[in-house]
C-alpha cells in the first residue's frame, strides 16, 4: 500500500511547466488548500490531485516536476510533514486542514491533522499566512503580504531577493516577539523558517531569469492564488539548489532558537533546541523523530508500526550521507 518516494527526475532542464497539460484551476469548494504556497500551486496546476490529498511519493513527483527541486531534499520536507500530518497506513496527506479522505484515524495522540496542524511542522512567523494564536495559520493573509511588498521596495528594490528575504525573516520574528505571547522558534519551524523564506527566490522565479529578483505580481500569483505565470518555465537545477541553502538569510540577522514564555517580549534562547551549529542538523533529525514523531505515535502496533517505520526509513534514507546515526525502528 506504501509508494516509496521516486527518484531524482532525470531530466532538469528549465522547462515550461505552465503547459496546455497543467493549466491553472482555481480550486472547488471541496478541494483543500493550505499553508504552502508550493504545494497549493501543484494542485491547482494539476501536478497533484485537485482536491489536495495525495500520497507522499506523488507530492516529491510533483514538487521534482513543477519546481525542479532536488529530490533528496523534496523527500526530506515531504516524509518529515507525512510523519506528523499524514495518514500512515493509508498513504495519504492532506495539504491543508484535516480530512476524512485519508481514512480512518490511529489513537490519540497521533493527529493526522494535515498540513494546516499547528506545532509539529506548521509553526509561527510565516511571510503571508499569521500565527496560530492569531486563529488562522494557513490562509493567505494580505496585511502580511503589504510587509512584504513593504520590505521588498525597502530593501530589495521592488523585489522579493536575498536582502529583502532576509529583512522580512528578521522583521516576521521581531513582530512575533512582540504580538504573540505563545510565539515559538524552535526546532523544527526554527530550520523550515529560513528554508521558506528562500524557497521563492528559488523556485518562484522563471527559471530563464538569472536575476535572484522575485516580482511582487508574481509572488502575490503564488502566495495567495497559487498561480503560476503566463508561460512559467521551472527553476534551473542548480540555481535552485544553491539559493534553498538559505544561510545567507540566517547570516543576515542571525537569531537562536528559543521562544516567548506566555507574554509578549520574553523571547528566551530555548539550549535545547537544534540550531545552525554543526550538529544541529543530526539534533534536527534526532528530536524529531525521538520527540515529535514518537511523541504522537507512543506505541504503535500492527500495520500501523510498520508503516511508521517504514516512512521513517525513506526519511533517514535521504540524509544517510550527512554522517547522523539513525534512530534505531521502533518497537
Ligand atoms: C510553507 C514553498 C514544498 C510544506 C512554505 C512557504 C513557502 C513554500 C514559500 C512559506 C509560506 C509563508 O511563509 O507564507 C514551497 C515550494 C515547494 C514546497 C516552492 C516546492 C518546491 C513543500 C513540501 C511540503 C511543504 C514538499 C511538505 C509536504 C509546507 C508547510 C508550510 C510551507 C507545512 C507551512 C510552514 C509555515 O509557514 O508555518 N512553502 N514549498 N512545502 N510548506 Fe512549502
Ligand atoms: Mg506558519
Amino acid at each position: 500500500n506504501l509508494q516509496p518516494p521516486p527518484g531524482q527526475i532525470k531530466d532538469t532542464s528549465i522547462k515550461l511547466v505552465n503547459d496546455p497539460a497543467h493549466p491553472w484551476i482555481a480550486p472547488g469548494k471541496d478541494d483543500i488548500r493550505g499553508p504552502c504556497p508550493g504545494l497549493n500551486t501543484l494542485a491547482n496546476h494539476g501536478y497533484l490531485p485537485r482536491n489536495g490529498i495525495a500520497r507522499p511519493s506523488q507530492i516529491v513527483e510533483a514538487a521534482q516536476e513543477g519546481f525542479n527541486m532536488e529530490n533528496s531534499r523534496a523527500i526530506f520536507i515531504t516524509y518529515a510533514a507525512h510523519l506528523v500530518d499524514g495518514n500512515l497506513v493509508t498513504d495519504l496527506l492532506s495539504i491543508g486542514g484535516k480530512s476524512a479522505a485519508t481514512g480512518p484515524n490511529p489513537p490519540s495522540p497521533a493527529i493526522v491533522g494535515g498540513l494546516d496542524t499547528h506545532a509539529v511542522f506548521e509553526g509561527d512567523a510565516s511571510m503571508t499566512r499569521g500565527d496560530a494564536f492569531f486563529g488562522d495559520n494557513h490562509s493567505f493573509n494580505e496585511t502580511l503580504f503589504q510587509e512584504l511588498v513593504t520590505i521588498s521596495k525597502k530593501f530589495g528594490g521592488g523585489f522579493y531577493n536575498i536582502a529583502s528575504a532576509s529583512e522580512l525573516r528578521f522583521k516576521r520574528i521581531q513582530d512575533s516577539i512582540a504580538t504573540n505571547p505563545q510565539f515559538s522558534f524552535v526546532s523544527p519551524r526554527y530550520f523550515t523558517a529560513y528554508g521558506e523564506s528562500a524557497f521563492p527566490i528559488a523556485f518562484f522565479i522563471d527559471g530563464r531569469d538569472t536575476s535572484g529578483n522575485l516580482d511582487l505580481g508574481v509572488a502575490r500569483g503564488f502566495f495567495q492564488h497559487g498561480r503560476m505565470p503566463t508561460g512559467f518555465h521551472r527553476a534551473n537545477f542548480t540555481t535552485a539548489e544553491d539559493v534553498a541553502n538559505n544561510a545567507p538569510i540566517f547570516d543576515a540577522h542571525p537569531i537562536q532558537p528559543g521562544a516567548n514564555n506566555g507574554t509578549v517580549n520574553s523571547y528566551t534562547v530555548d539550549p535545547d533546541s537544534a540550531d545552525f551549529s554543526a550538529s544541529g542538523f543530526c539534533k534536527l533529525y534526532t528530536d524529531f523523530v525521538t520527540k515529535t514523531i514518537r511523541g504522537l505515535y507512543p506505541n504503535a502496533k500492527g500495520q500501523l508500526l510498520t508503516a511508521l517505520n517504514t516512512n521513517l526509513d525513506f526519511f533517514f534514507d535521504v540524509i544517510a550521507s550527512q554522517g547522523c546515526t539513525k534512530v534505531p525502528a521502533f518497537v
